[in-house]
């Protein structure tokens, strides 16, 4: 099974993607998590991408491309994958097409996240996060329970430098004219498309998020 989550910034896609790939092992493939550990690692992709992750623009298809096949190609054929935030453009989602007929795979359903604007610019303002173990908060909804530390690790948290307001503005704006439009590419028949309303509590989306998943699988 291949499921693509797509959504608007802070949607909660990858707060969903987490849930389901614990209960069902399967593969979470989030390209913003690669691309921030390029960084982190201080790869040649890494350096590339941070002028486009750091002003709230896509980073190259090209480069995302390359960086999702070598990173499918380290996963067991037959386990499930959920991509989180890929693809994010019309050209990344013909080029996973190729990918995964390569490995005679397809896309077995699209679930897209949707909450208005003024929810998505909040969860934004207070997402806190662990570069150490990955664990996400929330300062309005979830915070830590000593603030600015990971319960889970005792990481120290920190606030994404692309999630800073004017930052969090472009990536707004660069969803509605760049991924919105894979809406309807996949609407159009390429693969079943369910609509979860996410401005809702975590679990109340999970468990429509799971329904709609095991649905079509
Ligand atoms: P990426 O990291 O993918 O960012 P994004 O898609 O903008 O998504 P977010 O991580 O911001 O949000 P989310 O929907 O996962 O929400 P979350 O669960 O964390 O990409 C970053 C950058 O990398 C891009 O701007 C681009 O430059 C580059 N990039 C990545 N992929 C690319 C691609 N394919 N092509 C080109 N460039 C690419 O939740 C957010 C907050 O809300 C958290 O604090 C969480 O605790 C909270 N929350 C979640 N759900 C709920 C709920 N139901 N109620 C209350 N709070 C909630």
């Amino acid at each position: 099974m291949v499921v693509i989550l797509l959504g608007p910034p802070g949607v909660g896609k990858g707060t969903q993607a987490l849930q389901l790939a614990e209960s069902l092992y399967c593969a979470h493939v989030s390209t913003g998590d690669l691309l921030r550990a390029a960084r982190r690692d201080r790869t040649q992709l890494g350096a590339r991408a941070q002028s486009f992750m750091d002003a709230g623009e896509l980073v190259p298809d090209k480069l995302i491309l390359d960086l999702v096949s070598e990173h499918l190609g380290a996963i067991d054929s037959h386990k499930h994958v959920l991509f989180d935030g890929f693809p994010r453009t019309t050209e990344q989602a013909v080029g996973l097409r190729t990918v995964l007929k390569d490995a005679d795979r397809s896309v077995d359903m699209v679930v897209l996240f949707e909450a208005p604007n003024e929810t998505l610019v909040k969860r934004l303002s207070g997402r806190r996060s662990c570069p150490d173990c990955g664990s996400v908060y929330n300062t309005h909804y979830g915070p830590p329970d000593l603030q600015g530390t990971c319960d889970r690790c005792g990481g120290g948290l920190v606030h994404r430098e692309d999630d800073k307001s004017e930052t969090v503005q472009r990536r707004l704006q660069v969803y509605q004219e760049q991924t919105a439009p894979l809406i309807s590419f996949y609407e159009g028949g390429k693969a079943p498309l369910a609509r979860v309303q996410a401005d809702r509590d975590v679990e109340e989306v999970y468990a429509d998020f799971q329904a709609a998943v095991e649905v079509h699988t």
